[in-house]
């Protein structure tokens, strides 16, 4: 799809790779970019309109697609680490953030928008997911299962919203030199060159972006899911949910 002329909202695009996907899409031409963010005062660029979005927050979630109406880009970018391994942490709380936030509140997000891009046209979902969805390293095991839980409901919603003309994209990286990452000393990616690749899978209709060597070496670690396991299931959806394609 045309980005030029859109409008969309990002998830956390006060700082980190969120600003980095709200700049990439007014630099490639977005007419509006909302900036779904917990505190709107922290939104620092005035290009952006900042709406008040806590994703674990259902109330503010529906405000935001009734107020985003006009939305055919919807970013799901906001997550939060916690940095906890499934047995040697003091406590699953952890884990339980992780999933609130980056599984739960991916799902609301696109419950609540997929009405909106459909009156819109079918637009473009993109999920930020990671290469923490194929893979899981110890000491961020409750990370690698809330990532792993949003790459499956990235793979489902494909399907589902397919009929309707949504666009599903999944982003997979590596470490991105962002706050999240800030302990991790290792090669990081530029936010602005995820942002980029994300902004170009969109126009071109691609439907998953691996970011990095690391994660291209994960992913073809592991089956062929897209092109073999999925054809089949989105063919017994279409079935039993007729509708004429857009
Ligand atoms: N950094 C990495 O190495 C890396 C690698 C692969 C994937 N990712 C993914 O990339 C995405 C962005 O991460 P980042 O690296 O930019 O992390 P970050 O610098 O820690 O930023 C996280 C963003 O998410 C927002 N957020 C957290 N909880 C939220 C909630 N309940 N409602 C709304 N917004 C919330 C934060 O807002 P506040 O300012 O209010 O806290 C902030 O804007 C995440 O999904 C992350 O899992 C990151």
């Amino acid at each position: 799809m045309r980005i030029d002329g859109s409008v969309a909202l990002v998830t956390g695009a006060n700082r980190g790779l969120g600003r980095a996907f709200a700049s990439a899409l007014l630099d490639a031409g977005a007419r509006t970019v909302y900036a779904g963010v917990r505190d709107p005062s922290s939104v620092s660029d005035p290009r952006l309109v900042p709406v008040q979005l806590d994703v674990t927050d259902a109330a503010q979630v529906e405000a935001a697609a009734a107020r985003c109406a006009d939305v055919d880009i919807l970013i799901n970018n906001a997550g939060v680490m916690r940095t906890s391994a499934f047995i040697a942490a003091a406590g699953t709380d952890g884990a339980r953030d992780e999933m609130a936030v980056n599984y739960f509140g991916m799902l609301s997000l696109c419950r609540a928008f997929a009405p909106v891009l459909e009156r819109n046209g079918g637009g473009a979902i993109v999920n930020m997911l990671s290469a923490a969805s194929w893979v899981t390293p110890t000491g961020m095991g409750s990370y690698a299962a809330s990532k792993a839980a949003s790459w499956a409901l990235t793979n489902g919603i494909r399907v589902e919203l397919r009929s309707q003309g949504t666009l599903v994209v999944a982003v997979h990286a590596g470490f991105i030199d962002t706050e999240m990452a800030a302990r991790v000393h290792v090669a990081k990616l530029d936010p602005a060159e995820v942002a980029r690749m994300t902004v170009e899978a969109i126009e071109a209709g691609t439907e998953e972006v691996l970011a990095d060597d690391e994660t291209r070496a994960i992913k073809a670690a592991l089956p062929t899911a897209l092109e073999t396991l999925y054809p089949p299931i989105q063919a017994r959806w279409d079935e039993r949910h007729p509708r004429t394609p857009r």
